[in-house]
């Protein structure tokens, strides 16, 4: 995995990351080693799956997926999902379990990182949900040609995340595109529980189409929050000035897309009692297929999956 060269202080340091998050302040603690960016735009419109959307320099966009059965339906199925896991685990939940209360049934960090070493690597097998007309409709919609298989990784990629009230659960402000299984891919939000502008996932419109030299962050696997460890680089300043994050908050049955160049996270949920729940595909353009030939799989899959929690 290539990392991006430009260091002007490689050492170990603990940083504040500032965000403004729809105007409220927040800020938590970022160590890692930090660097500026090299000279480029890593965001490339030829040939990319949201060239000639009108939404493109926006960088996201909120598509209507699903009507109200089939939101239900997947909620449902996340559900069983999640029960399918605790039973896995030996955790004992009663009939009264609802995801937006995960947190009364999951009570200490520990058992917390168990359930979601399991949710953040489903594939579609794992869902009673028909999920590639799912995928189907979002091709359509982005008249693309997008998979759930990542031949980067020579699997499909699928994350449940959970995100308890006032908690860490969350990455950094990051790109995904700066790892390379995800430079070909569209980013597919989708909320099923307890989502609200209190606990929305945050990005930053138009940030696709900002230049490294503006950005300072770790690299790859070099951001710890809390003292774990993430898989993405966290970015935690610019030369823009502070981090201005908005949550666009789509509604139950949309989805939130956006390009894997845009900055985003930081999705703090300040919901008092509600866990936040949302599904996270990846899906891979299929143009990029003869590219993914050429590429070292082995090196990127290990580049992607080395037991890090995020
Ligand atoms: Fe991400």
């Amino acid at each position: 995995m290539e990392e991006i060269a430009g260091n002007d202080d490689a050492s170990q340091r603990i940083v504040n990351c500032e965000v403004l998050v729809d105007n409220a302040p927040f800020s938590f603690e970022i160590s890692g080693q930090f660097h500026w960016g090299d000279d480029e735009v890593l965001y490339k419109e030829k040939g990319n799956i949201i060239s000639g959307r009108p939404w493109k320099n926006r960088g996201y966009t909120q598509l209507k997926l699903l009507n109200e059965m089939d939101s239900s339906s997947l909620r449902r199925s996340i559900k069983k999902v999640l029960l399918r896991i605790f039973k896995e685990l030996r955790i004992h939940c009663d009939d009264r379990f609802t995801l937006e209360k995960y947190h009364h049934t999951i009570r200490t960090e520990s058992l917390h990182q168990r359930v979601i070493g399991e949710t953040s690597r489903l594939t579609g097998g794992d869902f009673g949900f028909d999920l590639p007309k799912l995928i189907r409709k979002i091709s359509n919609e982005l008249e693309a040609p997008l998979e759930i298989f990542n031949p980067l990784l020579n699997e499909e990629y699928i994350i449940l995340r959970i995100n308890r009230p006032h908690s860490l659960d969350m990455n950094p402000p990051h790109r995904d595109g700066y790892q390379d299984v995800w430079k070909d891919t569209l980013n597919i939000w989708i909320p099923i529980a307890g989502c609200t502008p209190q606990s929305s996932l945050p990005v930053i419109p138009g940030s696709h189409l900002w230049n490294e030299k503006e950005i300072y962050r770790t690299a790859v696997q070099g951001a710890m929050i809390n003292n774990r460890r993430y898989h993405v680089p966290g970015i935690v300043k610019t030369r823009r000035g502070r981090l201005h994050m908005i949550r666009p908050c789509p509604r139950y049955g949309e989805a939130l897309v956006f390009t894997p160049f845009l900055i985003h996270g930081a999705a703090l949920n300040s919901q008092r009692d509600t866990t936040r729940f949302s599904l996270e595909l990846r899906l891979f353009h299929g143009n990029a297929l003869k590219k993914a030939g050429t590429f070292g799989l082995s090196s990127a899959k290990a580049d992607v999956f080395q037991g890090l929690p995020d």
